[in-house]
């Protein structure tokens, strides 16, 4: 395949835009508004899990308003092709002593809410002084575990998504909309 093949069919995938860049925006300055006066100058910290929460983590801070602090996580959720298969492992832990910090997870997706379930189960037994999940997208028709976000920002549907650093096989990750997968 020559470059402006594999270009082409790297373009073909991104079935349709289904959120835009301005509406993510407009979602997220009114997510920090509510963060920011929530909280009135108590310590937070920002969790993010790697690698998809990342575009997410860098729009949010920048529209919280009051002192907080940041640190990231790594948990990998295994797929077979765009089907989640369950297993969720820490593969990089925070370097902060939660104890000290209001914790406010940040989110790409949640899906069958299994990686949030695992990855809070575990913040929690380190007593952080609380805990709240923000979450830019929703997929609650495909819940596996019980799992309610404490904010979020968008609910879709049933599709695949890419972009704003959510990957299909590491791809697409820049794209700076969210556009359903083209999955044929
Ligand atoms: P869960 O454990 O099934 O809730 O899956 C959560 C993780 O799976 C997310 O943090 C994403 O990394 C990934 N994921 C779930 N749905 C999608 C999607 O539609 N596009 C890209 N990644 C997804
Ligand atoms: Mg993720």
């Amino acid at each position: 395949m020559n470059t402006n093949e594999s270009i082409e069919k790297f373009n073909s995938k991104i079935k349709r835009v289904i959120i835009t860049e301005e509406e993510i925006r407009a979602a997220i300055q009114k997510a920090g508004k509510e963060i920011s006066d929530s909280y009135d100058g108590r310590p937070i910290l920002l969790v993010s899990i790697l690698k998809g929460a990342f575009v997410f983590m860098a729009d949010l801070c920048r529209a919280i308003t009051v002192p907080c602090e940041i640190g990231f996580m790594c948990a990998k959720s295994y797929y077979s092709g765009t089907v989640s298969v369950g297993a969720v492992k820490i593969t990089m832990d925070l370097e902060q002593d939660i104890s000290k910090y209001h914790v406010i997870l940040v989110e790409d997706i949640i899906d069958t809410g299994r990686t949030l379930n695992d990855v809070c189960n575990l913040l929690k037994a380190r007593n952080p002084l609380s805990l709240r999940v923000v979450t830019l997208l929703d997929k609650p028709s495909r819940r596996k575990v019980d799992f309610k976000a404490d904010l979020s920002l968008f609910t879709i549907p049933d599709y695949f998504v890419i972009g704003y650093g959510l990957d299909c096989a590491e791809y697409y990750r820049n794209l700076p909309y969210i556009a359903e997968y083209n999955e044929e």
